[in-house]
């Protein structure tokens, strides 16, 4: 992996745990973390050792608190724009083909919320605090706030959060299905890499196809849905990982998954 100054990667089997490692910041998103986040995503795409991706922020305190505030005044807003369309971090992280899981250690917000919106499965601790207070700025959220959460929590839920700015807590976000555990601190990273090693372990393309179908279930109807699933169901049929997976259980044996 290249040198990166805003975030650091460690490999864990066949887990990579990607942080955001500007503590002082409460780790807010600056251009560097955009750009170096871009690039570590593309690097772990390609990586064959890689299977499940965790997402988390340096200390004790913060996920991420958002955007970096300080860079507001100097982006022209077709700069801004850039940092925020088609190959942003929210959207690299989106169509990564492996699965993600953001594992939240603290404050949550703006486009730090985006950011674990953008993740397959959120894990928080209970002293994390949600928010999109873009609003309390005069402005409105621009990483997928409006529409990854809508589709999420529901649009009234989504309503309050992005209207008022206000921050919920671990178990109201537990509520409204916006993470899906909440573990103690202590036990966090050992929960979290639990079932990160738990899914490393599954058919690699599978769990992409999973992935795909999954999220084509927000972005379509029902009836283009159940097609393309059926589609990537056949697809999945022409892998090896297929053969290995009816063949284990025939043969009452664990399987090994090999991505092809
Ligand atoms: N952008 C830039 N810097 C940020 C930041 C952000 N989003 N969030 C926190 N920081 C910085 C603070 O400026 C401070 O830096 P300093 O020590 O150089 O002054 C440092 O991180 C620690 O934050 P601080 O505010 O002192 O911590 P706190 O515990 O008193 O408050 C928060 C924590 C999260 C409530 C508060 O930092 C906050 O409201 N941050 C902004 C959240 C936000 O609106 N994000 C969305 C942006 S669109």
């Amino acid at each position: 992996m290249a040198n990166y100054e805003t975030i650091t990667i460690e490999k864990k089997g066949g887990v990579a745990i990607l942080t955001i490692n500007r503590p002082d910041k409460l780790n807010a998103l600056n251009t560097a973390v955009h750009a170096e986040g871009v690039a570590a995503l593309d690097e772990l795409r390609g990586d064959g050792e890689v299977r499940v991706l965790v997402i988390t922020g340096a200390g004790e305190k913060s996920f991420i608190a958002g955007a970096d505030i300080s860079e507001f005044a100097g982006k022209s807003p077709v700069e801004q724009r850039g940092t925020f369309y088609e190959r942003s971090l929210f959207n690299s992280l989106d169509s990564f083909p492996k699965p993600v899981i953001a594992m939240v250690n603290g404050f949550c917000l703006g486009g730090g919320n985006e950011l674990a919106l953008a993740c397959d499965i959120r894990i928080c601790t209970p002293n994390a605090r949600f928010s999109q207070p873009e609003i309390n700025l005069g402005i409105m959220p621009g990483g997928g706030g409006t529409q990854r959460l809508t589709r999420l929590v529901g649009e009234g839920r989504s309503m309050e959060m992005i209207l008022t700015g206000d921050m919920i807590d671990a178990e109201t976000a537990h509520k409204f299905g916006l993470v899906n555990h909440v573990y103690n601190a202590d036990e966090l990273e050992a929960k979290t890499m639990e079932m990160a090693n738990k899914i490393a372990e599954k058919a690699p393309i599978a769990l992409q196809l999973c992935k795909e179908a999954v999220k084509f279930a927000s972005r379509s109807n029902l009836d283009e849905g159940l097609r393309r699933e059926v589609d990537l169901f056949a697809l999945v049929f022409s892998t090896e990982d297929k053969t290995e997976g009816v063949s284990a259980f025939l043969e009452k044996r664990k399987p090994v998954f090999k991505g092809k």
